[in-house]
């Protein structure tokens, strides 16, 4: 990581910022102009000596300056935009297909589902697809690696590197793994390392591995439900705007939750309402037979609801039945 910021333009290059106030944001963490307009005034507040008045007008001229005239768009150009936007392969045809030709940036995907359902092998498979040229399905770019729960397998990566005609190790050099203890230390890495690595690495897939399993260690109990999900809503919205504003793609797993319904007890993902929220696309994965599983369309704005592929699990990764 260093070096000078690719997002465009520099703090200096906001209006209201000198060179003073530049080095102390750039002291907090902040890179550039663009990392500076994903905050809000309280955020800032939070993390500088600013008066509440000065970090309002600070962050609208960032703004201002970044997203420019651009953030109206006519139906049609919206149209186009979309379009543009390249789909990132699973290196599963049947996955692709599920997900209207693999996975789009400026969303977020949850892969939900019980132990051993593939959650984690998908996780592995796509930190590859990402590096591929776009005329094999990727993006050509670097994966961000969030592993709450010490899953992340080098010779997986290789295994799967191979498969698809890619060197291993040079894959490996483009996965950056990241090792979280609570959820403090979660909203810190997103907020300032993944920007970085997003800004100055090429990362165009963020990965984190799981979301819940922090949340649920760390705030046990009934009474601290509605903080849990605060906090958890607070990374789901950062996660959000760094989708959005560096147009890139966002996958997380999640765990499930047996809720009694009637006599019988049926799978949910974890999470609560905030995840089922502010999550674009809701995918389960169950088990079939063997290595064989199945992924549906749980919840999702475009995509068909109950809808499912199938997948089998391999000494090369996630592929095709
Ligand atoms: P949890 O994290 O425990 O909730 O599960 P998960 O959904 O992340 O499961 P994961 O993606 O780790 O999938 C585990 C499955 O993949 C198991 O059935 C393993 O047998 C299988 N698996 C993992 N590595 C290999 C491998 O190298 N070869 C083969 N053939 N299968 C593998
Ligand atoms: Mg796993």
């Amino acid at each position: 990581m260093g070096g000078k910021s690719t997002s465009g333009y520099d703090l200096e290059d906001v209006d209201g910022i000198g060179p003073k106030t530049a080095q102390m944001l750039q002291s907090r963490g902040i890179i550039s102009a663009r990392h500076l307009a994903l905050f809000t005034p309280e955020e800032l507040v939070d993390i500088t000596d600013m008066t509440p008045d000065r970090a309002e007008k600070i962050l609208r001229n960032a703004r201002e300056l970044v997203f420019g005239q651009k953030r109206i768009l006519k139906g049609s150009e919206l149209v186009k935009t979309m379009q543009d936007m390249p789909r990132l392969t699973t290196g599963v045809k049947s996955i692709d297909k599920l997900l209207g030709g693999g996975l789009e940036p400026k969303a977020t995907y949850e892969f939900a589902g019980e132990f051993g359902t593939g959650k984690t092998q998908l996780c592995h498979q796509l930190a590859v697809t990402v590096q591929l040229p776009r005329d094999k399905g990727g993006v050509a770019g670097a994966c961000a690696y969030i592993d709450t729960e010490e899953a992340f397998s080098p010779s997986r990566i290789e295994a799967i590197a191979k498969r698809f005609g890619l060197d291993p190790q040079q894959v490996l050099d483009n996965i950056y793994v990241m090792k979280v203890v609570n959820a403090a230390d979660l909203e810190d890495r997103i907020k300032f390392d993944i920007v970085k690595l997003v800004e100055q690495c090429n990362v165009k897939l963020i990965i984190i591995d799981s979301i819940i399993a922090l949340y649920r260690a760390e705030f046990k109990g009934r009474e601290r439900l509605a903080e849990r999900q605060q906090r958890l809503n607070y990374i789901l919205d950062w996660l959000m705007r760094i989708a959005k504003v560096y147009n890139i793609y966002i996958v997380m797993t999640n765990q499930v939750l047996d809720v009694p319904l009637g006599y019988i007890e049926v799978k949910r993902p974890a999470g609560g309402n905030v995840l089922a929220h502010a999550v674009t696309h809701r995918l389960f994965l169950k088990k079939s037979r063997d290595d064989v599983r199945v992924m549906e369309v749980l919840d999702s704005p475009r995509l068909p609801h109950k809808a499912t592929a199938t997948f089998r699990i391999t000494d090369k990764g996630v592929e095709d039945t």
